[in-house]
């Protein structure tokens, strides 16, 4: 699938990841980056800090949440000697080319895309005018995700089912413009969904979100995950009484972290009523530790070795701007008839 082909993700740095964000878009990144590098293909991982501006104005949180995505990456196992790792800001070309963009994009792209309808429908549920709050970075988003996308000649984005429209919507710049110039100038991108990637549910059921405060911390210490953990929604049932594992929350946030032995041992074990809420809290508990341990090492490291994170930043930055810098003339070039 990824036999020579440029893969590119990006992650907008709000809010300090939780286990559902790991394991749902951050080790899954990382994973397809390696299988695109394996498979002789190029690997573009950014921080989306521009697009992060749009709701966030305190530089201090800014500047935290970029840091803490960078660590998080680099523990998850992201080698920025293979990967491309940078941050969208340092790339001036990245504005530049969203502004010969917006001269081919239609304005009802971007009426149409999700992240500003859902804003504008949440203001008339409120009975607040329609663009109460939106701000022209939120309106004109999907254009500089294309530029993002465009500027790589990135033939595939991996992105989860919120994120597919905006891929769509940098395809259809690209094919305009390839149009207008009758000549390949852009490289039209696919997204990927990972079908195997599964919502992790949070401990009160619903799928694990900031915004419901029902999440599993990442990387903080054992207590605090634990704590979190012991308050996952169980019923009454007495242990020997044998349950259906499919109802049972616990066993569907295992799911996303145990082995297929593993599960088996608590499926049975709920099934045959041998197993009591306490133990397969205490079994996700070791699994999510188990998953986590080095890598919150290295996290750590990295949060407390911050200058040595810039300095990749920085490296990786060096290595993405002449590529967007010769996107960014070939475009001036047909645009100006240079
Ligand atoms: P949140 O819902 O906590 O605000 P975001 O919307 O910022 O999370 O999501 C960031 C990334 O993490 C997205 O790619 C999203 O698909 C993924 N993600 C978020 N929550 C989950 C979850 N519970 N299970 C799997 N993936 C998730
Ligand atoms: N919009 C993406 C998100 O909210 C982040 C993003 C910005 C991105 N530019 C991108 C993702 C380019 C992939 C490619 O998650």
């Amino acid at each position: 699938m990824f036999e020579n082909k440029k893969v590119l993700t990006g992650v907008k740095p709000t809010g300090t990841p939780h286990l559902g964000n790991y394991l749902g878009a951050i080790k899954p990144a990382i994973t397809l980056g390696k299988q695109a590098l394996a498979a002789g293909g190029k690997h573009y991982m950014f921080i989306a800090d521009y697009h992060a501006i749009n709701a966030e104005k305190d530089p201090d949180i800014l500047r935290e949440k970029l840091k803490e995505i960078a660590c998080i990456y680099l523990a998850g196992g992201l080698d920025p000697s293979q990967s491309v790792f940078y941050r969208q800001s340092d790339i001036a070309e990245i504005p530049e080319i969203t502004t010969i963009l917006y001269a081919y994009t239609p304005k009802g792209f971007m009426n149409k895309a999700h992240a500003y309808k859902a804003a504008v429908d949440k203001n008339r549920a409120a009975g607040k005018p329609d663009d109460d709050g939106i701000n022209m970075g939120l309106y004109t988003y999907p254009t500089l995700m294309a530029a993002d996308i465009l500027a790589y000649d990135t033939d595939i984005v991996p992105v989860g089912k919120d994120q597919v429209q905006h891929v769509e919507i940098a395809r259809d710049i690209a094919g305009i413009i390839n149009a207008h110039y009758n000549r390949p100038l852009l490289t039209l991108p696919e997204y990927s969904i990972d079908d195997n990637v599964a919502v992790v549910p949070g401990i009160d059921g619903r799928k694990m979100s900031k915004s419901y405060g029902n999440v599993i911390p990442l990387f903080e210490d054992d207590k605090a995950i634990k704590k979190a953990i012991f308050s996952i929604k169980t019923d009454s049932r007495p242990p020997e009484e044998p349950k259906n594992p499919d109802e049972i929350l616990v066993y569907e946030i295992y799911k996303a972290v145990a082995t297929p032995e593993q599960l088996r041992e608590m499926g049975d074990g709920l099934c045959e009523g041998k197993l009591g809420y306490g133990q397969i809290k205490n079994m996700l508990l070791d699994a999510v530790v188990n998953e986590i341990r080095e890598k919150r090492e290295t996290y750590r490291y990295y949060m407390t070795h911050y200058d040595e994170v810039e300095g990749m930043l920085e490296d990786g930055a060096a290595k993405a701007r002449p590529v967007a810098r010769a996107t960014l003339k070939r475009l001036k070039d047909a645009v100006f008839g240079r």
